[in-house]
């Protein structure tokens, strides 16, 4: 079983790849511009706006199963376009597909969002997930689409962010809830996915909402940080248009997956 890692030098492509290795199983892993930084990987470059490129990869790879994890936040010929691409290339060589999404597909609203709920997309980079969405569900009906929400754990900018505002050198926003997810947790899921024939969309978040602002709060307590310290603001304060309250009911994952996905209280405080 030869599995693909496409952006293994990413923050969750690294973590797949290590949970791969340890496992004992082949892994070959893509980057763009930051060095794979973990052993046992075949490294391989490759731009997945070149669609000619992807589809001469993938057909020398030939692997079993792909794992997408690409985007860049203001670039939509890499999140949307790219993403058609790994699809298109994956189902040529008849991969299995496990392509990741995000909590940014939806405008936000207080009621919890189910699996296969439309998106709803108020903002750029949700508009290029939701459109990477369609065609990955076109090119190969499937493919499992992975939603998530804030990825937390060692290394991740989302904590890295928190920090930063607990120092004054950011803000967290008060009015943006997410269901943050560890890191581990979601690439052990994304491997239970790899082997299963789960498909279409998938919630795989965390069980805890909380605000921007809150998970700065719980960074603070778990690294013994001032809490007094944490700058905060409001995306209405600031004019920006993005979805406040997004909470993906991830209760079919729970319910088909062996890996548990704990809450971002659990993780940082005990
Ligand atoms: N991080 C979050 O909190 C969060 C929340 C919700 C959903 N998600 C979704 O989860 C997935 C993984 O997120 P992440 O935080 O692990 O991302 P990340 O750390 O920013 O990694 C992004 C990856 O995309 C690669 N990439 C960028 N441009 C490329 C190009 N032109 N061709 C090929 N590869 C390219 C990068 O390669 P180089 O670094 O080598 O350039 C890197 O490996 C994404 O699909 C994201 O939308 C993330």
């Amino acid at each position: 079983m030869t599995l693909l890692v496409v952006g293994a030098s990413g923050f969750l492509g690294r973590e797949v790849c290590r949970q791969v290795v340890a496992a004992g199983r082949r892994v070959v892993g893509t980057y763009f511009g930051s060095a794979v930084a973990v052993p046992g990987v075949q490294v391989r470059r490759m731009d997945v706006t070149d669609r000619s490129a992807v589809r001469a990869l993938l057909a020398e790879v030939r692997p079993d199963a792909v794992v997408a994890t690409p985007y860049r936040y203001d670039d939509w010929s890499v999140t949307a376009d790219g993403a058609a691409h790994v699809a298109y290339a994956a189902a040529e060589v008849g991969a299995r597909l496990v392509h990741l999404s995000s909590d940014a597909v939806h405008a936000g609203r207080p009621t919890p969002y189910l699996d296969d709920e439309a998106p709803t997309p108020i903002f750029p980079y949700g508009a290029a997930k939701a459109a990477a969405e369609t065609a990955v569900r076109a090119i190969d009906p499937g493919a499992v689409l992975v939603r998530t929400s804030l990825i937390v754990g060692e290394g991740s900018k989302q904590i890295q962010l928190c920090r930063d505002a607990l120092a004054g050198r950011a803000a967290l926003f008060t009015d943006e809830l997410r269901c943050p997810v560890d890191v581990t947790d979601l690439a052990a899921a994304v491997l239970e996915l790899v082997d299963s024939d789960v498909a279409g969309p998938l919630n795989v978040a965390g069980p805890d909402a909380v605000s921007r602002a809150e998970l700065g709060l719980l960074v603070a307590a778990s690294s013994g940080l001032d809490p007094a310290g944490l700058k905060t603001t409001t995306s209405a304060e600031l004019g920006l248009h993005r979805p406040a309250e997004v909470r993906l009911d991830s209760s079919r994952a729970a319910g088909l997956l062996r890996t548990r996905l704990r809450g971002v209280t659990e993780l940082l405080i005990a």
